[in-house]
């Protein structure tokens, strides 16, 4: 299952997401967390040291490498150089499994200790001005699409992803990716507006959108995000002693978060698990395809001098068939 984690800036989205992979690693589950947030501080919100999160490897750093892995000898993607961040996997493509050993994993993905267990932790690596455009080809971000789209993943495996609203992710298709999308919102007009704003990017692309209310106290605050989410308001979080005492470095053990939101993180799994019975990997792989096709007259076929769409596998379709195990 592939579960994202956006929202306005400061909403919560890391701390929300740091919990839940907490939630999953304490329950035993496999898990590859992903930081592709613009403040990268997924890393820190798992109990790494400042110094350990600075260390780990940014994906942005290795796109060649995960390029070079993941088109294998598919005869259609004949360079790294022409493939770009929507690319999708075609015969010969190699593919990602959340519980395998690979070398995207060995280059870009640590391990992090938890309560209940190790999950692994991939980051993007920290944003630059020239990041934040539109088209851009040396994206970040671009290196978890690519390892999104190649990613073959069962129920009961997750791979979770910190990342921003911002239209870097609705330009490549980046947010229909996932199974389920929290969207985390304080009970705030600019924090529901931002939910709007997914809902409608969303809307044609049958997004599981989800909002989690944050920082939510009182009666007031839980009608106010009623009134503007209606059902999809799905859970919300308060003020957690949890969380600030996690702040200060002295991280409790995890069974000794606030029962309300062991309570939330528990709705939210079910929810996510719920949408693996209507997985539609046809719509998965036609979709990447759409927006593969899209960045390719935007700008990819320009920007690589050839012609991407002549990239694309039309007999290709990803699910767990075409997952040789490793
Ligand atoms: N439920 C909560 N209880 C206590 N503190 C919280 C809670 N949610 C978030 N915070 C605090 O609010 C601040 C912002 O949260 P966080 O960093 O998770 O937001 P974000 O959406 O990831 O922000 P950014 O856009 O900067 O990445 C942090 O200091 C965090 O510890
Ligand atoms: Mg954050």
């Amino acid at each position: 299952m592939k579960i994202a984690f956006v929202g306005k800036g400061g909403s919560g989205k890391t701390t929300l997401s740091s919990l839940f992979i907490r939630h999953l690693a304490a329950a035993g589950a496999p898990v590859v967390a992903i930081d592709a947030d613009i403040n990268q501080h997924l890393g820190a919100a798992l109990g790494l040291e400042e110094s350990e999160a600075a260390a780990l490897p940014a994906m942005g750093d290795r796109l060649t490498l995960i390029k070079n892995y993941l088109r294998g000898s598919n005869p259609r993607i004949t360079s790294a150089e022409t493939m770009i961040k929507t690319t999708p996997p075609g015969e010969g493509s190699r593919l990602l499994r959340v519980c395998e050993p690979n070398p995207v994993y060995d280059a870009c993905a640590r391990p992090v200790e938890l309560d209940g267990g190790a999950v692994r932790l991939m980051v993007t690596g920290p944003f630059t001005d020239a990041d934040l455009g539109v088209a851009c080809y040396h994206s970040k971000t671009g290196a978890v699409e690519l390892c999104l789209n190649h990613l073959v993943d069962g129920p009961d495996e997750y791979v979770v992803v910190d990342m921003t609203a911002g239209s870097d992710s609705f330009a490549s298709g980046m947010f229909t990716r996932f199974d389920m999308t929290f969207l985390v919102a304080e009970p705030t007009r600019k924090g529901v507006s931002v939910y709007r704003q997914y809902k409608e990017y969303a809307r044609d692309f049958g997004v599981e959108l989800k909002v989690v209310g944050n920082k939510v106290h009182g009666e007031e605050d839980l009608d106010f995000l009623r009134a503007e989410a209606g059902d999809d308001l799905l859970v919300t979080v308060g003020h957690s002693d949890w969380v600030r005492a996690m702040e200060k470095g002295r991280p409790p053990r995890f069974e000794l978060l606030e029962e309300a939101n062991h309570r939330a993180l528990h709705r939210m799994r079910e929810a996510a698990d719920a949408t693996y019975e209507h997985r539609d990997w046809e719509r998965y792989t036609r979709q990447m395809v759409h927006f593969h096709l899209k960045n390719a007259q935007a700008w990819g076929n320009e920007r690589t001098g050839a012609d991407l769409a002549a990239q694309v596998d039309p007999s290709f379709v990803l699910d767990e068939s075409v997952a040789a195990p490793a």
